[in-house]
């Protein structure tokens, strides 16, 4: 087991990283504040993996109940979150009770967020079961759901007592979320760890063969990277904001073809070529690292066109963004691999040039 933690003075917490830790039930417990916790899940995590977590705190002597949602990116609203509200004032779960989220972002944004609002705030525990959840969205407590204008609009920051990563619940993910997640993995080499991004360009054949210790190195490297950020800016004053690198245009792809349509990480991915392209615009990454970068999103499987939503579209759409300040759209660009700006100059000719470019070509 590998074990990092993010130093956050009172809401400080352990990411263990590891195959087989869902049934760890001594790791839950460690951090319950009474031996009474529900697991929320999804119809498709829950059947793999449900009945193991349960189990486990069974042998940990915790008291426990189960709630199933529906799956997927267009169910991360109000009517699902409400269910998790029915499900816990139906059995008057009290605040001192510690929620876990079993699943993806998806699961883990919204249960986070159940967490942050039920009676005011109640613990939970992460456990991430996809590559993109094992990566980030499990860790640094944002906490979303989305809405019909604009993507993850509506949460609340909150902080997770404890993330499992179990690396094993990767044998059963499918392919293209495997690939996706790749899409966050490659942003940290991007925007701060250029070390990472040359061994990325090396064992990245490795990652997609699922060889379980480059799995392990990429989690926990990418972990590391997004503590250290989280830990120097917690609610996203300044430097966190450079993890959203590609994310104003993948959040206008996801929120315009509807939400679940591309994967987050595909969106992602897409949303990181229209920053490079903007970059190299601007004078700042050379032709040298703009083709590494198209290189290694190749090789993960995430080069592709954007999709044609039309300039004028995008450019409404990215108006949302929880970045912009004063009317002002800031952008996560890059100087070069492994250094990250925001800026809030680039012309609007440029972004729409760099738009166009990216729809135009794969
Ligand atoms: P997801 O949660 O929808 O999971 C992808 C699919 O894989 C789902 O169908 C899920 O049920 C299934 N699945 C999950 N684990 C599985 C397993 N082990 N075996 C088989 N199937 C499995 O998507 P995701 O990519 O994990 O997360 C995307 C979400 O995360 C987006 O909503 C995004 O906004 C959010 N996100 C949040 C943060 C953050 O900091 N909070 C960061 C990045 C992304
Ligand atoms: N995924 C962006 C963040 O956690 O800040």
């Amino acid at each position: 087991m590998r074990s990092l933690n993010v130093a956050l003075d009172e809401r400080a917490y352990d990411i263990h990283i590891g195959s087989g830790l869902i049934d760890r039930g001594d790791l839950y417990a460690s951090v319950l504040k009474r031996k009474r916790a529900v697991v929320i899940s999804n119809d498709v995590v829950a059947p793999l993996y449900a009945s193991r977590v349960l189990d486990a705190l069974d042998r940990a002597g915790v008291a426990h109940q189960l709630v199933v949602l529906p799956d997927g990116e267009a169910h991360k609203d109000w009517p699902t979150l409400n269910l998790i509200f029915d499900a816990l004032l139906g059995a008057r779960v009290e605040r001192s009770t510690t929620l876990i989220a079993l699943g993806g972002g998806v699961i883990g944004d919204m249960v986070g967020f159940a967490a942050a609002t039920y009676q005011r705030g109640v613990p939970f525990i992460q456990v991430p079961t996809t590559l993109l959840a094992q990566v980030d969205s499990s860790v640094g407590g944002k906490t979303a759901i989305n809405h019909p204008l604009g993507k993850n609009m509506i949460g609340a920051f909150h902080q997770p007592r404890l993330v499992l990563a179990d690396t094993a619940t990767l044998d059963t993910l499918p392919e293209r979320e495997l690939k996706a997640g790749l899409a966050e993995v490659i942003k940290y080499g991007l925007i701060r760890d250029r070390e990472f991004f040359d061994w990325l360009e090396v064992n990245m054949p490795r990652l997609l063969a699922r060889e379980p210790d480059a799995l392990s190195h990429a989690i926990e490297r990418s972990c590391r990277n997004k503590a250290e950020v989280v830990i120097e800016d917690e609610t996203e004053t300044g430097v966190r904001a450079t993890l959203n690198l590609g994310h104003t245009f993948g959040h206008a792809i996801e929120t315009g073809l509807g939400y679940g349509e591309w994967l987050h990480g595909e969106a992602v991915a897409s949303g990181t070529l229209m920053a490079v392209e903007l970059s190299r615009r601007l004078g700042w990454l050379n032709d040298d690292d703009v083709a590494r970068i198209r290189d290694i999103h190749a090789s993960a499987g995430l080069l592709f066109a954007g999709p044609r939503l039309g300039v004028e579209r995008y450019l409404e759409l990215m108006s949302h963004d929880k970045k912009v300040d004063a009317g002002k759209l800031r952008l996560v660009l890059l100087k070069r691999i492994g250094e990250a700006v925001i800026h809030g100059d680039a012309p609007l000719s440029d972004i729409a040039a760099a738009i166009e470019h990216c729809c135009a070509h794969a």
